[in-house]
């Protein structure tokens, strides 16, 4: 048969920013156009459809998307055919908005409608313009009207649509209704909804029959998941136990925490199955009791700091991770050093710090005043940045020739490098408490879990050398704890 009969794969431009979500629903949309004849391709001037998935958390995030979508105009003027589509929580945020401010964007599609893509693509290409998809907003029907029209889009996934076989999303959680004041996702992602754990649990089994050892749950407020089915309660817990025997599965990972849920149960689920990584994001925010009631994040430092000393207890080599906002309304300099002061006690693995940025739509924007000049939130940034850099140096400098078992990601950022015998790539991976760790190695590495003897270490990333005796990989995971000694390791050889 002659070529021409097969059309052409039609080529599909997608960038992606935000968290996880985003990351896992750019996948899911990425499988559905697959299964619809298209393939990925790294250049827009190539492309047959260019999708946007946004995020609204800030607004700097927002500019960049606008600029990033006009900056397309004269392909659209020289492609007219060309479908431009804008996804994601923007598109539920702005709706019309986007078509005002780009109008030759054909589609805007927000995060609960993603379904509908590959039909609202279509109609793009036979001429339609302007196509809205969004969910209701939080006053526009009922809760259970408002609850269905923000559910996602998570169909069972074809093994070879997913970009890494061994590690997968999944999502256990939807939306958000803690409304911290300074806060756009409750609106972006609607009602907190958990999935059913049979839902669950059966993607799990399907994504470790396809290879995933890593699978990390995902929800705004993961480890506030809960399911109630009569008089069964489902918490994140139980679910960590229904998922552990799965066949395959080697570690299980939960994001993104909330303080006031981390149990001494769930904790102690961590500890007792050996495939939950020791490695906790429990975002804090501030340090300051002013500004978490101000912010309405419902605890106080003082419970932040017992739920430290939980974990501390039962997790005793946990790596605990954080945000911060820096400069909110009316945020003084003495509350400020309280914030540093949590980080120099909190000891974090690493820190996410962001300058308050006002979302409009949020009880912050309506109620308070941004007070905080942009270059002293900058200032706050820098300082806070540089206690937590110091900080995560000191705690890799204590792997310093340890063997820890990494999972192999793939290969870094600046991967092939010229060597004495040749071309050799630089690999990377995460240790269970979730540092990078990078070596040189090769790309059949990739998706392995193997003992990486560390080397150097800086404040984002270790250095290292994988160990080459053989070691079983089921006994690197009879140990739990983050680091094994070298000793360890020789003695597990078989
Ligand atoms: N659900 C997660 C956070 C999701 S948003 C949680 O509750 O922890 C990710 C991070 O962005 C937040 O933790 C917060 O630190 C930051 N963030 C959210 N809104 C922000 C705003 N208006 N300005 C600056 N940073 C913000
Ligand atoms: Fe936003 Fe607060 Fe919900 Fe996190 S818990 S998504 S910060 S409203
Ligand atoms: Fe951004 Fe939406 Fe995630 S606002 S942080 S992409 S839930």
């Amino acid at each position: 048969m002659s070529s021409s009969t097969t059309p052409d794969p039609k080529q599909l431009y997608i960038e992606t920013v935000g968290c996880q979500m985003n990351v896992l629903d750019s996948e899911m949309v990425v499988a559905a156009l697959r299964k619809d004849g298209y393939s990925l391709t790294n250049d827009p001037a190539n492309a047959d459809a260019i999708l946007f998935n946004t995020c609204s958390v800030r607004e700097h995030a927002e500019e960049k998307a606008y600029n990033n979508v006009l900056r397309l105009k004269q392909l659209k003027l020289a492609k007219p055919e060309l479908v431009i589509g804008v996804m994601g929580c923007m598109a539920q945020k702005d709706q019309q908005k986007v078509f005002d401010r780009v109008p030759f964007v054909d589609l805007v599609v927000g995060p609960g409608q993603l379904h509908r893509i590959p039909e609202l693509i279509e109609g793009a290409r036979r001429g339609e313009r302007h196509q809205l998809a969004v969910s209701l907003s939080r006053r526009d029907g009922s809760i259970e009207e408002i609850k269905r029209s923000h559910e996602t889009f998570d169909p069972l996934r074809d093994p070879q649509m997913r970009p890494t076989p061994f590690q997968a999303y999944l999502r256990i959680q939807i939306g958000c209704d803690k409304f911290c004041t300074y806060c756009i996702v409750p609106m972006t992602r609607g009602p907190e909804q958990g999935r059913a754990p049979e839902q669950i649990l059966q993607e799990a089994k399907i994504l470790a029959q396809q290879g995933a050892k890593e699978i990390t749950l995902l929800g705004q407020t993961v480890n506030s998941y809960k399911w109630v089915d009569g008089d069964r309660t489902t918490r994140l817990a139980d679910l960590l136990e229904m998922l552990h025997p799965i066949e395959g599965l080697e570690r299980i990972k939960f994001v993104t925490n909330y303080p006031k849920d981390m149990t001494r149960e769930l904790l102690q689920t961590v500890k007792d199955l050996p495939k939950c990584m020791p490695y906790l994001h429990v975002p804090a925010q501030s340090g300051s009791d002013v500004i978490l009631k101000r912010m309405k994040r419902g605890y106080t430092t003082a419970d932040y700091y017992a739920m430290m000393d939980r974990i501390w207890e039962i997790l005793p080599g946990a790596a605990v991770s954080s945000d911060f906002i820096v400069g909110f309304c009316g945020e003084t300099r003495e509350q400020f050093q309280e914030t540093v002061e949590m980080v120099k006690r909190c000891r974090f693995k690493n820190s996410f710090i962001f300058q308050y940025s006002v979302r409009p739509g949020t009880k912050g924007a309506e109620l308070l005043e941004d007070d905080i000049p942009e270059e002293e939130k900058h200032r706050r940034n820098l300082e806070l940045l540089d206690v937590q850099n110091q900080i995560s140096l000191e705690d890799n400098l204590r792997f310093l020739g340890k063997a820890v078992p990494i999972l192999v990601e793939g290969p870094s950022k600046w991967s092939v490098r010229k060597g004495q015998t040749g071309e050799f790539r630089q690999m990377t991976g995460r240790t269970p408490c979730d540092r990078i760790v990078v070596w040189d190695g090769n790309m059949r590495q990739t998706g392995e879990i193997l003992p990486v003897e560390i080397t150097d270490a800086y404040a984002f990333t270790m250095l290292g050398r994988v160990q080459t005796h053989e070691v079983v990989p089921g006994d690197l995971q009879l140990e739990t704890p983050e680091v094994l000694s070298l000793e360890s390791l020789t003695t597990n050889r078989r």
